[in-house]
């Protein structure tokens, strides 16, 4: 288990604790963290489990794949830097207390 930070856009934040290995999307939707819609369940193929990174701690991420930076073309939210898709983003331990923004909307 490692911890995950889902800021709101107003602020409020939900501090969840993620099995290792699991999707940061798989524990947002487990968890009802509100604006985590994932209608594909996964598949890297709605966008609508967009979620921003700082961008001071985006080298603790993985790359962005082909897919899923073809996928973040298709938010409902501006792209940014720190732009990633929860689905594609696996818990590890150095993954521990990242802070990830979920946008206005996901649709
Ligand atoms: Fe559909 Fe992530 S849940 S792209």
């Amino acid at each position: 288990m490692a911890k995950i930070i889902y800021r709101q856009p107003d602020g409020h934040e939900d501090t969840v604790e993620v099995p290792l290995g699991w999707s940061l999307m798989e524990a947002a939707i487990q968890n009802d963290i509100k604006g985590i819609v994932a209608e594909c369940g996964g598949g890297c193929a709605c966008a609508t489990c967009h979620v921003y990174v700082d961008d001071g701690e985006l080298s603790r991420l993985p790359a962005i794949n082909d897919m899923e930076g073809d996928m973040l073309e298709c938010t409902a939210t501006e792209r940014r830097p720190g732009s990633r898709l929860s689905c594609q983003l696996k818990m590890t331990e150095a993954l521990d207390g990242l802070v990830v923004l979920v946008p206005e909307t996901q649709v």
